[in-house]
Formats: C-alpha cells, sequence, structure tokens
C-alpha cells in the first residue's frame, strides 16, 4: 500500500488562510458586479427593513455544477449577508415556505440521480420553476418600504441551459411576482443571482427601481452584495457578453447545441459574428450590449494624446469622476473597426482594455495604453495568413461596445501581411457562412463628424514585420549513454537532457508517462492520489529507478477542488469523508482493521466564477485570484491546477458559460494570463488551460463535431488560448471532448503540434480531458442514444501522434491500445517519445522536487498584445 505524507493541516480550526483569502474576495467582488438599472434607489441610505424574496435569497448559487464547483467551508446567501449588515428580513415566512419547496425538489432530484441518466449540472442545481406565492401578508409583513427579489439560474457540466421558462426566459410566476413587488414598494431591488445573460426584454420593462447583477460570487455573495446595497462599496463591473432582448437575437439561436437538430455536427454558420460582432454588424439593439455596466457614479474619458506607426498604436485616456458623492472605478474600452476588402469584417472588434483605480469625486487618472498595431490584422484563408487590408481603420474609445467616440483614425496604403501560416482545419462538410457585406451596420451618433475630425495616421504595408512559420517533424531521439542510468537530478542540474533521458526508456516505460496512472474506469475512483480528491496523478514507475516523481492534478476553475476532509488509518489508507462534500464522495474498501491516526482538512476558498471576474475587466483581479490560488495549491499539494477553462461564449446557453469568461477572445486571453502568471509564479506549480478547442457545448460533448471555418477558428475560438499560451505558457493544455471538423481535437496534430506549439510556441504538457478514450461515462454526457453516433470517441495512439502528451486519467487499455498500434507501425518511436519527453520534463520542474523554481525561471514569454497602465 502506498503512503503518502499528507502535507494538509491537521487542525480543524478556520485558517489564518482563510480569513484572510475570504476578506480578500469579498473586497474584489464588487469590481465584478454589475448595475444594470438605477433609478437612484442604490445605493440605500442605511441598513432597514427588507422584504426579501426570491429563489437565489436564501440559496444563492455560488458558482457552477460539475469540475468545476467548489467546496468552501461556508458560502454567504444574501439573505445572511443582510442581516450580517444589519438589515431586518421581514419575510421570513415566505422565505421558509420557499424552504419546503426547495427541499421537496431536492428530495425529488436525488431520487431520479440514484435512478441514473442524470447530468452533472442536475446534481447540483434546483428548478426554479416552483415558487412559493407571495401573498398579501408577505407584502404587509413589517411594513417595510423597500424589497429585494434575488432571481436566481444554474447550470453545470454535461448539460446546456435552454432557452424556456425557468432558465433563459422567466417563469410566469416569477414575473408574476417580481411586477408585484415593484408596484407595491416605493424601493424594488432585483438581484440576479447568475451567470449568464438571461432574457432582457422583461429586465427592460419588469419595473424595477434597481438590478444588479452579482454574478455567483463564490463564499461571499451575500456579504458582498450587502457591501453593494449599503454603498460600503461600489459595483463597478461591466458585462462580458452582450445580453439580449430575446434569446432568439442571438446569431446561433437555430445552430446551438440540442437547437441544431442534429446530434452528431453543429455548423458554426455564424462564423466571426458572435456576440456583439454580429449585434453591432447586423444593427441588432442588445437590451445590455457587451461592455456595459452602471455604477454610483458618472465619468468622463478624454484622450490626451494619440500616436500610430506600423509598431505600435497608442493612447492616453483621462478619466475623470464627474459625480459629486461616490467615488467608483471605471473601464475604458478600445474597439478597432477595421476596413472591409476581400475579407467580411465585424463592424467592431475589442483591442484593449484597462481600469482605472478608485476614483474620488472630482478624481482623474490618465491611463496610458499601447496596441501592437499588427494585433487589428484578420486572417485571410487565400493567403493562409494574418493580414491588414488596405483603408481606414477607426480606433474607438469608450466605456461600453456603444457607448464610444473615434479617437484616431489609421490610413493603409496596400494590404501588410505579418504571419504567414499554413491552413490547418478544412472541412470537407463544411456550409457558407453568413456575411455582414449586405447589412446594415450600427453606427454610433455623431461617428461621422467624430471620423473626420479625427487625427489621421498613414500606414505604410512595406513597413510592418513579416513572420513567417516553421513546422519541423519530431527525431527519435538516440541513447548516446548507454551503460549510465540517466536520472532525474542529471537532468534538474543540466548534465543531462530530458531527451537523453527519454532515449533510453522502453515503449513500455514510455507509454506509462504518456497516460495517467488511472486503470480503468471502474476502478478510477479508488485510486488513490497524492492529495485526496485530485482529479489524476502523472506516473512514478520510475521513481525507484531514476527518482522521476508522480505530479498530482486537480480541478477547478473557482477553486480547488480537493476533499475538504478525510482521514488516515494507521495503516496508511485513507477515507475521505462523505459528509465533508467531496465530489465523487469516493471511500477506500480497504480493510479497518487500523486506527484512526489522522485527520486532514483541505477547505479551499470558492472564488467568483470564471465569467463573473471577468465582469471587472481588470486582469488585476484575475492577478489577485491566481495569487490566493497558487497559495493554496502549495498548502494542500498540488502541482498542476486544471484551470482556467477559456472557452468562448458562443452561446448564452453553453452549460459550462460559468466556468469561461466572455463572448470576446481579447477579454478571454487576457484575464487566463493574469490568472496563469500569478499562479506560476509560484516555485514549482503551474496552470492547464482548457477545453482545446472549440468546446462550446456540453450536448452530446463526446461525439458532436463542430464544423467551423478556418478563419473564424483563428480570429475567435483559438485566439485568447493563443493569447494565453504566447503570454503567460501555461504548464499544460488539456484538450476538449469534441471533433472539430471531422477529428477529434484530442487527435488533432494540426490544432496541437502545429497551431500550439509551432505557430504559438508551446513549451509545457499537453493532455487529454478525463475519459476522452473510453466509452460508457455517460455520467459525464447527456446525449441522445436513440441512434449511433457517427462520431466515435479518441483513439488513444492517435493522441500521442497528435502531441497530446498524457491520456488522463489513463487507463490499461489506453496503454496496450498505444503499444499495440507502436508494433503495426501506426505510431512511431519519435512521436512517443516527444510526448513522454514533454510530460517528464513538465514533472521535473514540480515541486515535488524540494528546490524548484517558477516556470518562468526556463520558459520564456512573449508581451502581450496590449499593455495598459497609469500613466
Ligand atoms: C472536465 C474537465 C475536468 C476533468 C477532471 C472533465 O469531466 O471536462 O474540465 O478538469 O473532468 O475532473
Amino acid at each position: 500500500m502506498k503512503k503518502y505524507t499528507y502535507v494538509s493541516t491537521t487542525d480543524p480550526a478556520v485558517s489564518e488562510r482563510e480569513k484572510r483569502h475570504h476578506a480578500r474576495i469579498r473586497g474584489l467582488a464588487p469590481d465584478c458586479m454589475v448595475l444594470l438599472e438605477n433609478n437612484g434607489v442604490l445605493p440605500l441610505s442605511a441598513p432597514g427593513r427588507i422584504a426579501l424574496f426570491g429563489a437565489g435569497a436564501r440559496h444563492t448559487v455560488r458558482g457552477g455544477g460539475g469540475s468545476g464547483t467548489t467546496f468552501p467551508r461556508h458560502a454567504y446567501t444574501v439573505e445572511e449577508g443582510l442581516r450580517e449588515a444589519g438589515f431586518t428580513v421581514v419575510t421570513t415566512d415566505w422565505l421558509d415556505r420557499y424552504d419546503n419547496i426547495m427541499n421537496d425538489a431536492v428530495e425529488r432530484l436525488e431520487q431520479q440521480k440514484d435512478a441514473g441518466g442524470i447530468g452533472m449540472a442536475l446534481m447540483t442545481s434546483v428548478s426554479t420553476l416552483d415558487t412559493a406565492e407571495i401573498t398579501a401578508e408577505d407584502l404587509a409583513a413589517g411594513e417595510a418600504d423597500t424589497a429585494i427579489y434575488v432571481l436566481t439560474r444554474n447550470s453545470g457540466e454535461g448539460a446546456d441551459r435552454t432557452p424556456g421558462e425557468g432558465d433563459y426566459y422567466f417563469t410566469g410566476s416569477e414575473k408574476k411576482q417580481i411586477r408585484t413587488l415593484a408596484e407595491h414598494y416605493p424601493k424594488f431591488i432585483l438581484i440576479l443571482n447568475v451567470c449568464a445573460p438571461v432574457e432582457g426584454e422583461f429586465l427592460k420593462s419588469c419595473g424595477a427601481g434597481a438590478i444588479l447583477s452579482m454574478g455567483m460570487t463564490g463564499a461571499v455573495g451575500g456579504q458582498a452584495v450587502a457591501d453593494v446595497l449599503c454603498g460600503k462599496a461600489e459595483p463597478s463591473g461591466h458585462l462580458t457578453d452582450t445580453w439580449a432582448y430575446r434569446y432568439t437575437d442571438y446569431s446561433t439561436a437555430n445552430s446551438f447545441g440540442l437547437l441544431s437538430g442534429t446530434k452528431d455536427d453543429v455548423w458554426y454558420e455564424e462564423g466571426l459574428f458572435v456576440g456583439y460582432r454580429y449585434f453591432d454588424s447586423f444593427d441588432i439593439t442588445p437590451a445590455y450590449e457587451f461592455g456595459y455596466g452602471l455604477g454610483y457614479t458618472s465619468f468622463a474619458l478624454a484622450v490626451t494624446s494619440v500616436s500610430a506607426d506600423e509598431e505600435k498604436t497608442e493612447l492616453t485616456v483621462k478619466v475623470t469622476n464627474t459625480g459629486a458623492q461616490y467615488s467608483g472605478k471605471e473601464t475604458v474600452q478600445v474597439y478597432v473597426s477595421a476596413p472591409k476588402g476581400s475579407l467580411d469584417k465585424p463592424f467592431q472588434v475589442l483591442a484593449a482594455f484597462a481600469k482605472t483605480k478608485h476614483l474620488a469625486p472630482g478624481e482623474s487618472e490618465r491611463i496610458r495604453i499601447s496596441m501592437r498595431t499588427e494585433e487589428f490584422a484578420s486572417y485571410s484563408e487565400e493567403l493562409a495568413a494574418w493580414c491588414l487590408e488596405p483603408g481606414d481603420y477607426l480606433i474607438r474609445v469608450g466605456t461600453s461596445s456603444r457607448r464610444t467616440f473615434v479617437a484616431a483614425k489609421l490610413c493603409l496604403d496596400v494590404v501588410a501581411v505579418v504571419k504567414k501560416h499554413r491552413n490547418l482545419f478544412a472541412d470537407p462538410e463544411g456550409r457558407p457562412e453568413i456575411t455582414c457585406r449586405q447589412a446594415v451596420s450600427y453606427h454610433a451618433p455623431g461617428e461621422k463628424e467624430e471620423a473626420a475630425a479625427a487625427p489621421v495616421f498613414r500606414l505604410n504595408a512595406a513597413k510592418f514585420a513579416v513572420n513567417e512559420m516553421n513546422y519541423p517533424e519530431p527525431e527519435i531521439m538516440e541513447d548516446h549513454h548507454s551503460g549510465e542510468l540517466i536520472t532525474a537530478e542529471m537532468v534538474r542540474k543540466g548534465q543531462r537532457t530530458v531527451e537523453e533521458l527519454v532515449a533510453q526508456l522502453t515503449p513500455e516505460e514510455l507509454v506509462k508517462f504518456c497516460t495517467g496512472i488511472g486503470k480503468s474506469l471502474d476502478t478510477f475512483w479508488m485510486d488513490e492520489y497524492r492529495v485526496p480528491g485530485a482529479a489524476a496523478q502523472t506516473t512514478d514507475c520510475a521513481l525507484e529507478t531514476r527518482d522521476i516523481r508522480d505530479a498530482a492534478c486537480s480541478d477547478g476553475p473557482a477553486g480547488l477542488h480537493v476533499t475538504p476532509e478525510f482521514v488516515v488509518y494507521n495503516d496508511g489508507t485513507i477515507q475521505e469523508l462523505p459528509e465533508s462534500g467531496g465530489f465523487f464522495r469516493r471511500e477506500f474498501n480497504h480493510s479497518r482493521d487500523s486506527e484512526i491516526a489522522e485527520h486532514h482538512y483541505q477547505y479551499c476558498t470558492a472564488f467568483p466564477a470564471a465569467s463573473t471576474l471577468a465582469q471587472s475587466w481588470d486582469t488585476a483581479v484575475l492577478s489577485a485570484c491566481g495569487e490566493m490560488y497558487g497559495q493554496e495549491m502549495k498548502e494542500v499539494g498540488i502541482q498542476i491546477a486544471l484551470k482556467p477553462s477559456m472557452n468562448i461564449h458562443r452561446d448564452p446557453l453553453g452549460g459550462r458559460n460559468f466556468e469561461y469568461y466572455s463572448e470576446d477572445p481579447l477579454v478571454a486571453g487576457m484575464m487566463a494570463a493574469a490568472d496563469i502568471r500569478a499562479i506560476q509564479q509560484y516555485p514549482g506549480i503551474g496552470s492547464t488551460i482548457k477545453h482545446f478547442a472549440v468546446n462550446s457545448q456540453e450536448w452530446n460533448r463526446f461525439h458532436s463535431c463542430a464544423h467551423v471555418s478556418e478563419r473564424a477558428i483563428r480570429e475567435i475560438y483559438l485566439k485568447g488560448f493563443e493569447i494565453a499560451v504566447r503570454t503567460a505558457q501555461p504548464m499544460c493544455i488539456m484538450t476538449s471532448y469534441n471533433l472539430l471538423n471531422g477529428v477529434h481535437t484530442a487527435n488533432s496534430k494540426d490544432l496541437l503540434t502545429y497551431v500550439c506549439r509551432d505557430e504559438w510556441g508551446y513549451q509545457g504538457m499537453i493532455m487529454t480531458d478525463w475519459f476522452t478514450t473510453l466509452s460508457g461515462v455517460d455520467v459525464f454526457a447527456v446525449s441522445d442514444k436513440s441512434s449511433p453516433a457517427r462520431h466515435g470517441l479518441t483513439v488513444p495512439h492517435l493522441c500521442m501522434y497528435a502531441g497530446n502528451d498524457i491520456i488522463m486519467p489513463g487507463s490499461d487499455e489506453d496503454r496496450s491500445e498505444i503499444l499495440a498500434a507502436m508494433k503495426d507501425g501506426m505510431l512511431s518511436l519519435a512521436d512517443l517519445q516527444r510526448c513522454a519527453a514533454n510530460v517528464i520534463r513538465t514533472v521535473l520542474h514540480t515541486d515535488i522536487y524540494e528546490d524548484s523554481e517558477s516556470w518562468y525561471r526556463c520558459v520564456p514569454v512573449e508581451e502581450s498584445g496590449f499593455e495598459a497602465g497609469e500613466e
């Protein structure tokens, strides 16, 4: 029996670290909350009597479900936060009645779960369809003049949201209740405890005095809401998604997930026109546009200097708090409208953003934004290159996608090619995409005059640097040191290379490095990892001989997903305590002759969900969370965090949108990069960006094929990943379950080797998503079994061929298949060696070696496409 030394604490008390991190996220959560409406109701003058209603009042959702869930010691509900802040909640009776309804629903769900066939989402979400009626007695209770209704929605891994009532749309009873409260109370505040858009039409007409989207704010939700309501903190978040009037306004409404009508294939016919790129280019008015957000004060923006050449476009923006009473923070958003040429172009694309510090009334801050001009390029499939087409580029500055002014005009003479690639994503079954060439796009009022008056900069295409990509093939690693056993220590000291070590390994050994230590699906849950609750671990097959140790990976995006409490018996076996909330609640069936020796505690912070954090528009918020997360990894002994998740919010119904940042790839890429850099500053730990790539839906996720044009893949779905890889070099990348243009991403050499390693210079280790090669794992995937799936599962040996270094959590079947493929000449030794080398190189950098250093000591990163900061 393997025995680890568990590094987590044996002290049951709430630790100082827990308290410190809780206080820090409470401080930053208001920066992520978006004030959608306010007629002056907020902030409230003082905590008073409150009539509190709505499913989220006492059952505030802290984050979504599945592997991205969290296990904090406690998460504050809105009710608790208000009471703690000194409010008197006068509707306890209504809240108790709702509790009864809720408890019944949970019981029903538990029964369904036992009966099987239920998606992960449902394990943590409860339908809001039932609700307790609001009676005349409730309305009269406590003679409150202020009411709050907390609307909540949840989603999770394994299932998408639906475009029906009780999810995207409000139910009839929710609408009735909200309208009644808006009419009855002089002050009525609607709080949205959601992580993705809900029906804008109702929000616009419901009569609420204020609407606050609190997002999903982890452990601090209720407390941070109370801080915002009382004006102790200002909500300074802005939307990172477009909130439409109705679901059918989205470009993907007919082709998303289940709605596409086909279970096997999804055609991304909207091409580039996702989110605001669609709403603006086709002039569809959103309820709340991308980038929108109010605050308690007002701001004025003025561009005080601007310059542009072929290398850089730079602006200084002076932001002044023009209000008289409240301080606050403002975002500065820069958009570029590129000229249409042989390529169709969206009306505008976000090019840079920044957030001010806290500005008191009358106070100003100058923000300097410097963008690489080549970043304004588009991808031309015809040229197989990123290029800027000739014409006028308008640089727009503002505080949302629809509140901007033209600050500069760049005029380019002829086409400038900036990066030459190979086209890699041909789709034999591709369909035409929509185009906005004939469409009348949105135009900001006064835009023509502003463009005519804006400073003009002439650019010369010949002066742009051209970058040409190389795509080398792997070569066999030869053993030049036979007779000498190369050890981890020799490689770590620089005496030998990883390649030299790998050259000494047999195929049987190599294949162990290329798979996690899992045995088979049936026994996965019984594997014991170095950290109880971890999701997988690398092999220790060469521990005795070469001292290559095993590294542990753990979810998840909003907090470490390790078992919060477990006991260790004298014989070295452990038991995870079911009552401590471990997601998979594994119980190790060892004989219990022995006594309990230690009781361990691994309570980690529940951070706000990624989509909520992104609404801060502040990379410093992401860095702060990454820094805390890194500290917790060190504390519990995790080497590789399976986060951040960073897929594009292609559609508001994506079941895992809460884990992802935005509909916009720049926001996704910058936020992820800040998070990764903060984690990887610590010695020997790293991040994993996932799910690579084009994983925009949960429906049928193991078997569904996304059909997307090369241009949309590169400009929308890969762009964020590219930013994260180039500027933050995450230690790991996790592939997705889906297929892309007919090939499983986990088996795609084009994606993993040619794009990721050759074009972007990726240095770390690529892993599969869990069980991607195994069948019979429908617990993870709601899918339609009425007919056989058109697309099968990922093939193990093709992972290695593609450059997917390690199959997680790994199984004996995976290892046998890979070895058989090698024997049959379907997989080369060079491919397997290259994968094993990537795994070993990464593992040798982790802190299972005492003297490890930050990943950044040996892995170089590039500068970001833009820089922003106080002048
Ligand atoms: C999820 C991943 C997660 C993995 C390990 C999969 O089901 O898609 O995001 O990291 O499980 O828990």
